[in-house]
């Protein structure tokens, strides 16, 4: 048997779940174990299909809308943050749900009820139809907010009164993607109300520019995460603009190109923020089937980002 390529892996840190995530998954796993199954869940949890299948296997029932769920049994809105008439309709019905809004997306919320509530006019910076794009929005009467996804749409939108706007923006964009769409904007409204603290998430960043590093290093990069997760098709866009060209996002190691990878030396690992760790030790030890594997860290920083449990299940 021939001998095996040597393959240097860099992994990226931070990686893979955040503090959001991680609270979203246990809120359900703890309602299970507190109310017994069903635990009815308003859309994917997180945007990941492992972590979906296993809450699933658990007794979590996924729904796209409250009318799938009966009475008399426990609802959990998702990481990305709902409407305002989803859980004002839960009330209605007298149902018991649980909200599992990441408190950084709840945070652009208040901001955008904020602007509102100073007779702002809002620019949402944001992916038209993600839910969390679809949550922001409906915390506000309809009209209240623009949507702008690109540049173009920067330099064309039209307010009413330049002195009287404010923009938010998702928390899982492109951190360069943003920063041209602002100055755009800032540069058209001098006066635009910016936010206190930066919306996109800490999350967001830190992969974003951990992704950078090992870029610069890499062959090819491989990010973990399923193609409906905004930061996820965020990481692999960054890395290539970073010079990586065979930068691809893969959700489980069975969905691995290899020929993409036959002359690579050096491959670079991510996960998005949704994308469990267990996944990233799959795709390494599909790497040890077919290359001698040496694996090197390449620390940005470490995160220590927790968020509290609501009150219900925080024993
Ligand atoms: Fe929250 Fe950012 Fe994660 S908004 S869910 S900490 S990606």
């Amino acid at each position: 048997m021939p001998d095996k390529p040597d393959l240097d892996i860099l992994l990226a840190n931070p990686r893979g779940f955040c503090a959001g995530v991680d609270r979203a998954i246990e809120i359900v796993e703890k309602a299970l174990h507190k109310y017994g199954a069903p635990v009815y869940v308003r859309h994917e949890i997180v945007h990941n299909k492992f972590v979906v299948d296993r809450l699933r296997d658990m007794g979590a029932v996924f729904v796209d809308e409250l009318d799938a769920v009966p009475d008399g049994v426990p609802v959990i809105f998702s990481a990305h943050g709902v409407p305002k008439s989803v859980p004002e309709n839960a009330e209605k019905r007298a149902l018991h749900y649980l909200d599992a809004t990441c408190p950084l997306v709840s945070k652009v919320h208040r901001e955008a009820e904020r602007h509102h509530n100073e007779g702002k006019h809002i620019l949402l910076i944001g992916h038209a139809g993600h839910p969390e794009v679809v949550g922001t929005m409906g915390q506000l009467p309809e009209g209240s907010m623009t949507l702008i996804e690109t540049e173009d749409d920067a330099r064309k939108v039209a307010v009413g009164d330049p002195e009287n706007i404010a923009f938010v923006t998702q928390t899982t964009l492109s951190l360069d993607d943003t920063a041209k769409m602002i100055a755009i904007l800032q540069e058209r409204f001098p006066a635009i109300s910016v936010p206190k603290k930066e919306d996109i998430c800490y999350a967001t960043t830190n992969r974003q520019h951990a992704v950078k590093m090992i870029a610069e290093r890499a062959d090819a990069i491989l990010v973990l995460g399923a193609p409906n997760s905004s930061n996820s098709n965020r990481l692999v866009e960054v890395a290539r603009r970073e010079g990586c060209a065979v930068s691809v996002l893969v959700e489980r190691a069975r969905d691995i190109d290899w020929s993409k990878l036959e002359n690579i030396k050096t491959l670079g690992i991510t996960a998005g923020a949704s994308a469990p760790e267990v996944l990233v030790e799959e795709v390494i030890e599909a790497c040890r089937e077919r290359f001698n594997v040496t694996v090197e860290t390449i620390t940005l920083t470490d995160e220590n980002v927790t968020f509290k449990l609501p009150r219900e299940l925080a024993s």
